[in-house]
């Protein structure tokens, strides 16, 4: 591996990673050399995930985490530190998807999605950016944005507001912890094929949709974000701070 896209000697945090995008990014770093913390909220499907990926001979653990909750955020960053495992990567990767229309949206719905992508992304990035302040290291955060951080849709409001919070959050973290050499980006998924979209796919009218509207006219795959997971983790991109790289197959390049 070139050196400047080697995380040997590097740990990263993945929220979200005991499945779908999260799961790609973990085994796509750990490949580059990172160790890696996964977490998630199902502890049986996260044990699955740290030893499927043990099994390849991986550096991995996993952490039960509920990013809608800050006293678990808390705690499992208290539990690194007394374990001695000092965070210099997050993917801030965890979410959900809620489909209604606004008006009969209720405030629990809309609140919920928000606490996981919005807020869970501050106060995750919170927790690890102070400790790399304190112990004067170097940081990468990658938050995961979407067509909605630019475009909306009918009936997914939450995820869209918060998905455009994620990108001004993104360059808020930029401005205030760049002077301590830690970056901030985000990666802006397409439409890629992971349980999430599921029923989307399933539809005919929504697929058919995607593969004409999108100039790579198909679906992403989930290990076609890991270059990008790993250009944005490494030190090739030292000098990106609070961009959002889209990797959509072109569609937002286009009407
Ligand atoms: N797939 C796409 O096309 C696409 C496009 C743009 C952006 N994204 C974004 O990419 C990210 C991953 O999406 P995905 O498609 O991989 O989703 P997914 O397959 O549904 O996986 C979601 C992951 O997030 C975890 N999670 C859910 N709620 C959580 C919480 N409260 N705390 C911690 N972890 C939680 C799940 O763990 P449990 O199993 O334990 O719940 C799971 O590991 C999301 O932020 C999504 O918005 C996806």
């Amino acid at each position: 591996m070139n050196k400047l896209f080697d995380l040997t000697g590097k740990t990263a945090l993945i929220t979200g990673s005991s499945r779908g995008l999260g799961f790609s990014y973990a085994e796509g770093l750990a490949s580059a050399g990172a160790n890696v913390v996964l977490s998630a909220v199902h502890k049986k499907t996260l044990d699955a995930a740290v030893t499927k990926l043990k099994n390849q001979g991986y550096h991995v653990t996993g952490y039960v985490m509920d990013v809608s909750k800050e006293e678990q955020i808390i705690d499992t960053f208290n539990q690194l530190d007394k374990a001695g495992i000092q965070i210099d990567i997050v993917i801030n990767n965890a979410g959900i998807q809620h489909r209604q229309p606004m008006v009969e949206l209720e405030l629990k719905d809309w609140q919920r999605v928000m606490d996981i992508h919005l807020t869970g992304t501050f106060l995750v990035s919170r927790e690890a950016a102070k400790r790399m302040i304190k112990r004067h290291s170097s940081g990468k955060f990658i938050n995961i944005c979407s067509l909605t951080s630019e475009q909306a849709r009918p009936t997914v409001a939450p995820y869209t507001a918060a998905k455009g919070g994620i990108k001004m959050l993104t360059r808020s973290m930029a401005a205030e912890w760049g002077q301590y050499n830690i970056q901030a980006n985000a990666i802006g998924p397409g439409y890629i094929l992971t349980d999430m979209n599921e029923a989307l796919v399933n539809d005919k009218a929504f697929d058919t949709w995607v593969k004409n509207s999108n100039p790579a006219k198909r679906w992403g795959k989930p290990e076609e974000l890991i270059g990008t997971a790993i250009f944005l983790s490494s030190a090739a991109s030292d000098y990106i701070n609070g961009q959002v790289i889209y990797v959509d197959g072109g569609w937002l390049a286009v009407l």
